[in-house]
C-alpha cells in the first residue's frame, strides 16, 4: 500500500493499493497496458480531489514535465508538459514578460488539471489563453489534439467533466498570450489598484488569497468545496424576501450567481466541526482538515451543508472537489 497523505491537499491518512509515477508519455501506452481495466485514478497536485477511504487501484501521479517557448510579433505560444505546476507557470510567465495569468497566481495544482474545471479566479479564467490541449485516448491507445472551441469551456466546466470524463489523460495545454494583453483589474480590491502593472496585480492577488484562504500545507483543504451555484431570477426574488441583501452577479437575463460561502453563512456552519472536519472560521465554502478529520466526516459535514442549502434557500448545491473512495469516485 502507498500513503496518500502527502499526495492530496486535503491529508487525510488513506492509501492505495498502487501508484505509478508518469514521467514520459512513451509510458502511457504501457502503463495502461498493464492496469488491464483495473481501477485507476489520474493524479496531478491532489488539490482538487479528497481520497475519503483507501483506494483499491492505481493512483498515476503525473510527472510530465517540460516547457517550449516560441513567439510572433504579436503573442507568445507556450507548449507546457501537463504535470509542470500551475504556480510556478504563472511566474515564468511574469518573468519573460508574457501577461494575463497573474489573476490565477497561487491556485495549487498542475498545468494539466487546469483545463478540466476551467481554474478561475479574479474575472480571468485559464481558457481565454487556451489554444489546444494534447491528450492520451486511453481507450484507443492514441495521441488526440482538441481545440478551444471543441473543449466547451464554462464557469468550472469543460468537455473532460463530461464526453471526455475519465477517457483522457491530458498530456499538454498549448497557451496563446497577446502581447498587448490588458490588465484585468474589474474584481474587488483588484479595482483599487491604481493602473497596476501585472507584477502588482499578481502580488495583490497572493496577498487577498493568503488573507481570505487557509494554506494546505497548514490546515489540509481542497479550496471551494462547492461551485457556486446559478440560479433563476424566481429563487433570488424568493431569497431576497427573507434577506434583502443576498449578494449576487447578474450571468444572464434571467439568472444570477449567489456565492455558496454567503448561503452557507447563513446558515450557521461557519466553525461546525464533524469527525474532525470543519467549515472553515473565514470562509465558509472552505471545509478543511483539522489533523484528525476522516472521510465520514467530510461526508456528513458536506451532505448536511448541502441539504440544509436546499431546504432553506431550494438551491441544489454541486461539489467541485472530487471525491475518491474505494473503487473511485463518490457521488455527494
Ligand atoms: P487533482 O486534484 O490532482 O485532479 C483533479 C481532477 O483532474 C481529478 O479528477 C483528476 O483525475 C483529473 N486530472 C488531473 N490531471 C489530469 C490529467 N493530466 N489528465 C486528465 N485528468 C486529470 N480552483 C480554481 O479554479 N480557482 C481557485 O481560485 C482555486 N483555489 C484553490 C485554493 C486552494 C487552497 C486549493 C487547495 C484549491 C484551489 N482550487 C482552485 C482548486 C484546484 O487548485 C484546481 O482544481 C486545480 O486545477 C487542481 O489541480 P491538481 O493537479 O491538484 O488536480
Ligand atoms: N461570503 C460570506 N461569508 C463569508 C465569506 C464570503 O457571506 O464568510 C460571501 C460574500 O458575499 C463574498 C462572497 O461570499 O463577497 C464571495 O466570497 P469570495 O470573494 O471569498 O469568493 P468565492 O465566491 O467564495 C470564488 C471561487 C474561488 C476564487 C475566488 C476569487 C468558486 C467556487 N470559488 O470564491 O475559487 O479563488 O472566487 O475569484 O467559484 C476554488 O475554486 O477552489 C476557489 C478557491
Amino acid at each position: 500500500m502507498v500513503p496518500l497523505k502527502k499526495l492530496h491537499t486535503f491529508g487525510f491518512d488513506t492509501q492505495a493499493k498502487n501508484l505509478v509515477e508518469l514521467k514520459s508519455k512513451d509510458d502511457l501506452v504501457s502503463i495502461f497496458h498493464q492496469l488491464k481495466g483495473s481501477d485507476y485514478y489520474l493524479l496531478g497536485e491532489g488539490s482538487n480531489s479528497i481520497f475519503l477511504e483507501d483506494f483499491s487501484g492505481t493512483v498515476i501521479l503525473n510527472k510530465l514535465k517540460g516547457i517550449e517557448l516560441k513567439e510572433s510579433a504579436t503573442h507568445f505560444y507556450l507548449s507546457v508538459a501537463s504535470g509542470e505546476s500551475w504556480h510556478e507557470l504563472v511566474k515564468h510567465t511574469l518573468s519573460i514578460g508574457a501577461f494575463g495569468f497573474e489573476n490565477l497566481a497561487l491556485i495549487p495544482g498542475t498545468v494539466g488539471a487546469a483545463p478540466i474545471q476551467n481554474i478561475g479566479a479574479y474575472g480571468v479564467e485559464v481558457e481565454q489563453f487556451i489554444s489546444t490541449i494534447e491528450y492520451y485516448d486511453i481507450e484507443h491507445s492514441t495521441f488526440c489534439t482538441i481545440e478551444h472551441k471543441d473543449c466547451n469551456f464554462a464557469y468550472r466546466d469543460s468537455i473532460f467533466k463530461h464526453a471526455l470524463f475519465n477517457k483522457v489523460l491530458i498530456t499538454s495545454v498549448n497557451f496563446s498570450i497577446a502581447k498587448d494583453q490588458a490588465v484585468e483589474q474589474s474584481y474587488a480590491p483588484l479595482n483599487q489598484l491604481i493602473d497596476p502593472t501585472p507584477l502588482e496585480i499578481f502580488n495583490k492577488v497572493i496577498e487577498v488569497r493568503r488573507e481570505k484562504l487557509p494554506d494546505p500545507k497548514i490546515l489540509g483543504n481542497a479550496g471551494s468545496f462547492f461551485k457556486n451555484p446559478v440560479v433563476s431570477d424566481k429563487i433570488l426574488k424568493s431569497i431576497e424576501n427573507q434577506y434583502s441583501t443576498v449578494p449576487h452577479f447578474r450571468i444572464s437575463a434571467n439568472s444570477v450567481k449567489i456565492p455558496a460561502a454567503w448561503l452557507i453563512d447563513q446558515l450557521g456552519f461557519k466553525g461546525k466541526v464533524y469527525s474532525g472536519v470543519k467549515c472553515h472560521e473565514r470562509q465558509p465554502l472552505v471545509l478543511v482538515n483539522n489533523g484528525n478529520g476522516n472521510g465520514e466526516g467530510l461526508l456528513m459535514l458536506a451532505r448536511q451543508i448541502k441539504q440544509d442549502v436546499q431546504n432553506a434557500f431550494s438551491i441544489e448545491l454541486e461539489n467541485e472537489v472530487r471525491l475518491v473512495g474505494n473503487s473511485g469516485l463518490i457521488v455527494l
